[in-house]
């Protein structure tokens, strides 16, 4: 089969995974013969591609960001986008189509799915926020990055009696500070989907200094809000990406700010941004991302098309596209009282020993 590859949307640790597993298997097993499209929706609407070989893909396991580069066009922004799109897959005689994303570039798939094309996907994004599937990868290796920043504020933190409010990525969901939080022995973890109140954060810190512990880590994700006020996130000045979303970020600053204000006691703030996103994967990534590679070649094979590899309890399934882009998979009641039981039993441990 010919079968073209794109990657679409912010890049994550472990994309180079799932190329290197599509064309490797693809070559071994099914003799298939690969392009890749670049910078992923615009690669098809402006036909811009690249050889995917054995030799393209070597030694790119360990590599992050993505040798198609990525990008996040939406072909429905863009004149005759779709149709562009298809004239390119039928110019050069595309059986198929991989579409490596999260909910975006998935739901640009699902319309060319509707439209005919042969597509499957698969999930990646560090927010591990698409339906359908336990986790994305990228994920693993964003939370190990943060929780590495953690323990470092910390002893920053710890020498000069600080607090110091750590802003973490993860857009409407909190999966990456709920899990760095905990990992990182965070005092205050913060996600959007439990607005907080900023007297009540204050309020324990304080506690936490009346028994000693004269520095605090506070883990807040980007798209965290506050209970009183707008409702809204805090969002940077700098519009919205092609998709309608707003560009989250700056929170830290400002909490920063209410929580000294409330405390008296010297607070700061890191903006961990990007660093989350770039390096190496880590090895349940690259092993993850490689097992969805495999699970997408064999699915186009099978002929599931509309479809995308999905991870349920440890085992590489397909779902339908749609189930996976009809809902943001965001911190659900559950986990948030897991985490929170564990939180607590952890506060209280340290309160009992003082
Ligand atoms: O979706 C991944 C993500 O890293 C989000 O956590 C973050 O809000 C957004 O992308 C940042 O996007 P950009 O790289 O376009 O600034």
């Amino acid at each position: 089969m010919r079968i073209g590859v794109l990657t679409g949307g912010g890049d994550c640790p472990g994309l180079n995974a799932v190329i290197r597993a599509v064309v490797r298997k693809g070559i071994f097993h099914y003799r298939d013969e690969f392009l890749g499209f670049l910078e992923g929706w615009r690669g098809l609407i402006e036909d811009q591609s690249m050889a995917l070989n054995l030799d393209s893909v070597g030694g790119i396991l360990p590599r992050g960001g993505t040798i198609l580069r990525t990008s996040r066009t939406d072909p429905s922004k863009k004149a005759d986008g779709f149709e562009r799109c298809m004239k390119t897959i039928a110019a050069h005689k595309l059986d198929a189509l991989i579409a490596i994303g999260g909910d975006d570039t998935l739901s640009v798939a699902q319309k060319l799915h509707e439209k005919g094309v042969k597509v499957v996907g698969v999930p990646k994004t560090i927010d591990n926020d698409l339906g359908g599937t336990d986790y994305t990868f990228g994920f693993d290796t964003a939370c190990n990055i943060v929780c590495e920043a953690i323990d470092r504020v910390h002893t920053t933190a710890e020498a000069h009696n600080r607090v110091i409010v750590v802003e973490v990525m993860g857009r409407d969901a909190g999966w990456i500070a709920l899990y760095s939080g905990i990992a990182g022995g965070a005092d205050a973890i913060l996600i959007p989907e439990r607005p907080f109140d900023v007297d009540q954060v204050a309020e324990s810190i304080r506690q936490r200094h009346e028994r000693g512990r004269y520095f605090s880590i506070v883990v807040v994700a980007e798209g965290a809000k506050f209970s009183t006020g707008s409702g809204a996130p805090v969002a940077q000045e700098m519009g919205k990406d092609e998709f309608g979303h707003a560009k989250l970020g700056g929170i830290a600053n400002v909490l920063a700010r209410e929580i000294e204000k409330r405390t008296g006691f010297e607070t700061r703030a890191v903006v961990l941004g990007h660093i989350q996103r770039g390096g190496s994967p880590s090895a349940f990534d690259r092993v993850l991302a490689t097992r969805y590679g495999l699970g997408a070649i064999d699915m186009v094979h099978r002929g599931e098309f509309g479809s995308m590899a999905a991870l349920r309890a440890n085992k590489i399934i397909s779902i339908p596209l749609q189930d996976a882009i009809s809902k943001n998979r965001v911190v659900d009641d559950e986990t948030i009282q897991i985490m929170d039981g564990l939180f607590q039993e952890i506060g209280a441990k340290e309160t009992a020993a003082k």
